[in-house]
């Protein structure tokens, strides 16, 4: 089965294109300039010279605190983008899975989001993203939206990689204490996006297309994760941090509001893909013992 893999030169799509080709399916990865989201006819072009029997779109803007500052292009990328990409996978008639985010939600809840709860994003991101979910339920039926959560990886900017980076640089650390989520190593979800795929692969009639959740299974807050994040580390470096403190949302404002609680509930997929979401901190544990013993290009830097 052919795959094209949109924004190939991303953190998650650099984990799932190794890891679909590793299961056999044909992965062709295209990005920027040569197809670009707000450009309709660079997507029918790439599916027309490709042919691909399904479209994984791993594409988006993403640059939470900047959309607040320039909402045309988030929505050009994140709300046009999406409704090119389903308009031009219904007219070829291949299915779409796409990659959407916990920040659709307000975090005002009280037990894990499931898929069909009301969303009510804060920021000028979580509403792009919100939209470009909209445009694709719209327009293409063939398709599976899968919203995960504080991704983090070997590739590209991520939290674990700039808290390794700081703790090298200063003794004491500041984060935020009062925002729970779901912290998802790229790697698993490019295995939960695999096994999609070789369920879309075995035939379209019975496939349940739809929204799903996924991410690492447990929470913590983004102190929490870099507490976790230290600790691992010191088992392979010594690190310049001595103190980790809690701090509130409101000591570190940012331009993009977050929300307070985001924690995915998976159950949907779990049942649907046959798939249990790992432990984040066992995914983590993972993660740290891959970047410091296989880094990608450069050892562990943000
Ligand atoms: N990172 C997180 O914590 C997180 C959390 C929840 C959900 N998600 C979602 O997960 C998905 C993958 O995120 P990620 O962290 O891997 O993103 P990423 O590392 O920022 O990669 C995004 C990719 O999209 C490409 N892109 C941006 N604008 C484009 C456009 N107009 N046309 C074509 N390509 C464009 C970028 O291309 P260039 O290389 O040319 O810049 C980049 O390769 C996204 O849908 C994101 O919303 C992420």
């Amino acid at each position: 089965m052919k795959v094209l893999l949109l924004g190939h030169r991303g953190m998650l799509a650099q984990d799932v294109l190794p890891a679909l080709a590793a299961a056999g399916f044909t992965v062709i990865g295209r990005g920027r300039p040569e197809v670009d989201l707000t450009c309709a006819a660079s997507i029918r072009q790439v599916l027309a010279d490709v042919q691909p029997a399904l479209l994984l779109n791993a594409a988006a803007y993403t640059a939470v605190d900047q959309a607040e500052a320039e909402p045309d292009v988030a929505m050009a990328v994140n709300r046009e983008g999406a409704a090119h990409l389903a308009a031009a996978c219904h007219e070829v008639d291949i299915p779409l899975l796409h990659i959407s985010t916990d920040y659709v939600f307000d975090g005002l809840a009280s037990r894990p989001y499931r898929e069909a709860d009301q969303t009510a994003p804060l920021g000028v991101y979580g509403r792009s993203k919100w939209a470009g979910e909209q445009a694709i339920r719209a327009q293409h039926a063939a398709h599976v939206i899968v919203r995960t959560s504080w991704l983090y990886g070997q590739h590209g900017r991520n939290f674990v990689k700039t808290i390794l980076r700081l703790a090298r640089e200063r003794e004491v650390l500041r984060v935020i204490d009062d925002q729970q989520g779901c912290p998802t190593w790229s790697r698993d979800l490019a295995q939960a996006l695999v096994r999609l795929c070789h369920r879309l692969q075995q035939g379209r009639d019975q496939f349940p297309w739809g929204t799903y959740h996924w991410c690492g299974a447990g929470s913590t807050s983004w102190y929490g994760l870099a507490r976790a994040i230290i600790e691992e580390a010191r088992t392979f470096e010594t690190l310049r941090v001595q103190n980790i403190l809690p701090i509130p949302t409101t000591d570190y404002p940012l331009p993009a509001q977050r929300p307070r609680y985001s924690v995915l509930d998976c159950t949907k997929l779990q049942e649907v893909g046959g798939l249990t979401p790992r432990p984040w901190r066992a995914s983590l544990h993972d993660c740290l013992q891959e970047l410091y013993t296989c880094p990608p290009t450069s050892p562990v830097t943000s």
